[in-house]
């Protein structure tokens, strides 16, 4: 008689589950072997913008439902526009909350990145929401991307895992798609030094990666310092060649603009870029004399050889 009852309760929960179940696109839920190239994506019939949306803009303190809704509603007029956005959301002050408090708790680094990604993922789920086309899942394969971008959708991703950051992620997605990256933060772009403690910092409007990557480095020594961007992240934009564009993320018409090819306020990354201070005329550097190769100075061994050379030139052994 029991187990009638408990039947008809699973009866019960199993209807809900269907009726709640959420239906993925076939391909993505099969477990057919996937026969893309393996390092590049399928998917180029048109140009696509990886857009790395921190944390920070979406959540202060609690999720801000306007902040949300005005970086939603810039991204779905892209959206509409054509453009094909693949999404990547940080995790901001919340993950950090909850990082922190895991860490008082005695869990090691490895759970921490873990409990990171979750909090990331919950950004990204919150995030779609707002977003009229998005993927109905939080994407945690690379190569899936693809296949959602051919159906018409926007996909949306956390973090991948531990030991790496949310930038970085977008930067493997825009290598993976040949797309063009974008860092949407709290800060208008890149400056010569860090904004908050140097009133007089100056902002790049453009700069190379070679300037990108001295500018993390010499920051990353420092201790506290809130880099714009890791140096993971920066290396794998570097060997793709890629532009990447660092824009606030609260002035969504100036995003619009950016994405759009028209003018903007922020700093753009590129491999042969000429520096340039917001504002300022570009600085051309001037081009590297090519130094003459110094005479080679012979070894000891070279010399000796030398002069038997020129006392015995046939070789004749005594
Ligand atoms: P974020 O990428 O958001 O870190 O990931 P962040 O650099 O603090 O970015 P903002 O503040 O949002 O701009 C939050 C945390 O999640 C873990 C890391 O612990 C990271 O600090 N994480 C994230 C990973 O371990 N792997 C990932 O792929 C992404």
């Amino acid at each position: 008689m029991f187990e009638g009852m408990f039947e008809i309760f699973n009866n019960d929960n199993k209807k809900k589950d269907e009726e709640t179940e959420i239906s993925y696109p076939e391909s993505l839920s099969s477990s057919e072997p996937d026969s893309s190239p393996p390092t590049y994506s399928n998917y180029s019939s048109s140009k696509i913008f990886v857009i790395s949306v921190g944390g920070s803009i979406l959540i202060k303190n609690k999720p801000d439902k306007d902040a949300i809704s005005a970086i939603s509603s810039c991204l779905n007029d892209l959206i509409r526009q054509g453009y094909k956005l693949v999404l990547v959301v940080g995790g901001g002050k919340i993950a950090r909350d909850y990082v922190n408090t895991a860490k008082d708790l005695g869990a090691n680094n490895f759970e921490l990145d873990e409990l990171g990604i979750r909090v990331t993922r919950a950004n990204a789920f919150l995030l779609s929401m707002a977003i009229d086309n998005a993927y109905p899942q939080i994407i945690t394969n690379i190569k899936e991307t693809d296949d959602v971008l051919a159906k018409g959708k926007t996909p949306i991703f956390g973090g991948l895992m531990p030991g790496f950051t949310t930038d970085a992620v977008g930067a493997l997605l825009a290598e993976y798609l040949g797309g063009t990256f974008i860092n949407l933060s709290n800060v208008d772009g890149i400056y010569t030094a860090d904004p908050a403690a140097h009133p007089t910092a100056r902002m790049y409007h453009e700069i190379s990666y070679d300037k990108l990557l001295q500018l993390l480095t010499s920051n990353a020594m420092k201790p506290g310092q809130n880099l714009i961007l890791d140096l993971p992240a920066a290396m794998v934009l570097k060997r793709s060649g890629l532009s990447a564009f660092f824009l606030n993320g609260h002035d969504t018409e100036n995003i619009k603009s950016a994405i759009q090819g028209g003018s903007f306020k922020g700093t753009v990354v590129r491999p042969e870029a000429v520096e340039a201070i917001d504002g300022d005329e570009p600085v051309v550097s001037k081009p590297k004399r090519k130094k003459k190769p110094a005479a080679k100075k012979k070894s000891a061994r070279r010399v000796i050889d030398d002069e038997y050379e020129e006392l015995n030139p046939d070789h004749i052994r005594f």
